[in-house]
């Protein structure tokens, strides 16, 4: 039986998605990579952003399409919803599209070939989106049915208990749980056993971390990271997401001790101003992230910042963007996400009074967006002629040609026959664009894997 994911949204989706294959591979699956002829097709859906929901419902309506051709051939297909959608849909999804077979939220994916086999006996969809007492993880099987990458995800925490006024996450994922450390760790050497060189630890609020530790005590993202560094042929460390009201004095700490913590953290700010923090629940003002930022620097001076912003939540005053566009003025990011204001159903932001008009909020996300575009370009720039140390990821589009990262997480094409994916190589970069960057080796012999390199960037 042939099984397809489409993996809508964050990192933790794609985890969620490869997670789903494992459990379902071991009851007769294999990956196809085309709905068109899968038995089983999934929707891992987002419900972050505008129109998530009714995006879904459009999808839907044509894999109904592709399953009635289907049919009419004798051939059949079981459609599953996963992810945000279905958690924050529900039983609604069955009734507004009886046709999709299985509804199933993001804790419950360790129950995927119990609801299967529920379906093939039940005269309709069935759904599952409980908050089950039990971790899914507890209950996810161990194999790997799909190889990790190079660069690999693992999922270290769940869900925010943050509430951020604007934001859906809270009630789709639910309340902050980590998982234990040892689970992690032992996860995370699988993961370079089979081939990852980096690993990225995934976590709605991740450096909220708090995880059961091996002797009983309680482990912080630092002291887990600290751990991670310690297993051999792992190169590169990376977190994501980050709340700025969570970056704890060790975990700048580690930023300065851990070589393999890389200088690259996404910390969302979402506003420079503190009227519009304070409406938004950030529990920060600006300052404070001024603060961190600062001190995040001092411990690493050659950090690179990336953060997601959000222009037009209700009541924000041109007073307040103005305050938005001098912070990023200031910081300096080599990269960012920013956002419209949509209001998601059932968050408080939904019903604050003051909504602002969507000509406005178009305006503003131009003009950041053009601000952080120059900010992006200016950092991929001052990167030709310097030597950096690369990982490469896959092959480009052209023999002898890969893909691979810098420190900074800008994808890098460098020209090496001859080295293969999995390494570090020092290299020069030669030219920037305003998405990569273009790269020829240092010299390949005489750079192991992981070998220091000779010329770490400092901060300009
Ligand atoms: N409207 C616009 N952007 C949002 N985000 C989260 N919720 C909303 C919303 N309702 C953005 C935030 C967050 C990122 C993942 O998505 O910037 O950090
Ligand atoms: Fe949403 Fe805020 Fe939690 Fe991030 S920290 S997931 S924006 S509630």
């Amino acid at each position: 039986k042939k099984l397809f994911i489409k993996t809508y949204g964050c990192q933790m989706n794609v985890y969620d998605s490869a997670r789903m294959a494992d459990a379902l591979v071991p009851h007769g699956y294999v990956a196809a990579d085309r709905p068109d002829d899968a038995d089983l097709v999934i929707l891992n859906t987002c419900h972050i952003r505008e129109k998530a929901a009714e995006k879904v419902y459009s999808e839907l309506g044509r894999l109904r399409h592709l399953r009635d051709r289907r049919r009419a051939r004798g051939g059949d297909m079981t459609i599953g919803v996963a992810g945000c959608v279905a958690q924050a849909e529900g039983r609604a999804m069955l009734e507004r599209a009886p046709f999709v077979d299985i509804v199933v939220g993001p804790q419950a994916y360790h129950r995927l070939p119990e609801l299967l086999h529920r379906r093939a006996r039940a005269r309709h969809g069935v759904l599952d989106t409980d908050f089950p007492l039990e971790s899914k993880f507890d209950r996810l099987p161990e194999e790997m049915a799909t190889a990790p990458g190079v660069s690999a995800f693992l999922t270290v925490q769940e869900g925010c208990d943050r509430f951020c006024t604007f934001c859906v996450v809270p009630y789709t994922r639910g309340a902050e749980a980590s998982r234990p450390a040892a689970a992690i760790v032992a996860e995370a050497r699988r993961l370079v056993e089979a081939g990852a060189r980096e690993i990225t630890l995934l976590g709605q609020n991740v450096n909220a971390y708090r995880g059961e530790a091996p002797d009983g005590s309680v482990w912080s993202l630092a002291r887990l990271v600290e751990a991670l560094a310690e297993i051999d042929r792992l190169e590169r460390i990376r977190y994501t997401t980050s709340h700025p009201r969570d970056v704890t004095d060790d975990l700048i700490e580690a930023h300065a001790t851990v070589d393999k913590l890389m200088p690259f953290l996404h910390l969302p700010v979402q506003s420079g101003a503190d009227p519009v923090l304070e409406a938004m629940n950030r529990r920060h003002t600006a300052d404070d992230y001024r603060r961190i930022v600062e001190r995040l620097r001092a411990a690493r001076p050659d950090l690179a910042l990336s953060s997601d912003f959000i222009v037009g939540f209700p009541g924000e005053t041109e007073r307040d963007f103005a305050a938005t566009l001098a912070l990023v003025e200031e910081i300096g990011f080599a990269q960012a996400f920013s956002f419209k204001y949509s209001a998601r159903p059932g968050t408080p932001a939904a019903g604050m009074r003051r909504q602002v008009r969507d000509a406005v909020k178009t305006e503003r996300l131009a003009q950041l967006q053009a601000l952080l575009a120059e900010q992006a370009r200016a950092f991929n720039d001052a990167m030709v002629g310097r030597v950096l140390p690369v990982l490469l990821e896959r092959p480009g589009r052209h023999p002898g040609q890969h893909v691979g990262r810098t420190p900074y997480l800008q994808p890098v094409h460098v020209e090496a026959a001859g080295a293969a994916p999995g390494r570090i190589i020092d290299v020069v970069i030669t030219d920037s664009h305003s998405h990569s960057l273009a790269a020829a080796p240092v010299a390949i012999a005489d750079t192991e894997p992981g070998a220091p390199s000779r010329d770490l960037p400092t901060c300009a």
